[in-house]
């Protein structure tokens, strides 16, 4: 089940996190990955692991803000593997301040990663996806990172949430939008609970910053008391998503949001 022989991926915000763990789980499945960071030296750790495993893996410089660096990840991927099957738009960053601390210039920065970022993705592997999609059962395949922050409010994080909600949204109107062009490109979002990557220890610091005791160890306690599975999520949790949603097994599902949170949303 959920296998990805013969197809080609792209993935965004590789190097490290969930990104990473996908990147291998997407391979482990039978696809050819690209890897794209800005975080260059892990990045391509990541790749030669995935190869020494046994696998078909490219890492590439890639800033998600910047249009010039879509365009030479989309050239690698049609120069390597002659097209993609799956563009995963994982890149996102948080900065953990509430409207009194963030200043413009957060919201800038984190629109230009969490929503342009996957605008610009969706945008230049586009023309591939479409080709692909071509000769494949099911078609080809976006998914996007959101999160329970794009469904819920995150006081921690406004801006976040604002990026977060705004992603859940652009993947139902790209899925519609290409459903009815006959595309036959599938686009869903995953929403993840808390997963202790740095970007999950992250939100334990900025918790920590409003209790009385600072206490990071305090401040996780009570992230994870919101998980009523009583866990954290892990990187294989979202990863199966991902490659669950990535591939043909989930032919009939797009513009749907695959909540992967423990039931944090549910209560
Ligand atoms: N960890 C969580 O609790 C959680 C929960 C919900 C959603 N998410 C989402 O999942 C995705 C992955 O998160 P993670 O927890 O693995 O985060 P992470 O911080 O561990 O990894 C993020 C990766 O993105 C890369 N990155 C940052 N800015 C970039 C840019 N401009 N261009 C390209 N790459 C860039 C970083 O170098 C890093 O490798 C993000 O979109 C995040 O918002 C995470």
């Amino acid at each position: 089940m959920n296998r990805l022989d013969g197809k080609s991926a792209l993935i965004s915000g590789a190097a490290t996190g969930i990104g990473a763990g996908t990147a291998g789980m997407l391979a482990e499945a039978g696809a050819r990955v690209i890897l794209g960071d800005i975080s260059d030296e892990e990045g391509r750790a990541v790749a030669a692991r995935i190869a020494a495993a046994g696998g078909v893996a490219h890492f590439i410089h890639l800033d998600v803000s910047s249009e010039a660096d879509w365009a030479k990840a989309v050239t690698l991927a049609q120069k390597e593997f002659g097209g993609l099957d799956i563009l995963v738009n994982n890149a996102g960053i948080l900065f953990g301040r509430n409207v009194e601390e963030a200043s413009l210039e957060d919201w800038q920065t984190m629109q230009a990663v969490n929503q342009a970022g996957t605008f610009l993705g969706t945008k230049h592997a586009l023309p591939l996806l479409k080709k692909n999609a071509l000769t494949s059962p099911q078609g080809s395949s976006i998914v996007n990172l959101s999160s329970v922050s794009g469904l819920v409010g995150s006081p921690i994080d406004p801006l976040y949430s604002m990026t977060k909600g705004g992603i859940a949204l652009f993947t139902k109107a790209t899925a519609v939008g290409f459903g009815r062009s006959g595309y036959r490109i599938r686009v869903n979002a995953v929403h993840p609970g808390v997963v202790e990557t740095a970007q999950g220890r992250q939100t334990f610091a900025a918790r920590a910053r409003k209790l009385a005791s600072g206490d990071a160890g305090e401040a996780r306690s009570i992230a994870l008391a919101n998980h009523p599975i009583g866990r954290f999520g892990t990187v294989e949790d979202v990863a199966n998503a991902i490659v669950f949603l990535a591939s043909d097994d989930a032919g009939f599902i797009t513009g749907s949001s695959l909540v992967v949170d423990g039931g944090l949303t549910a209560q």
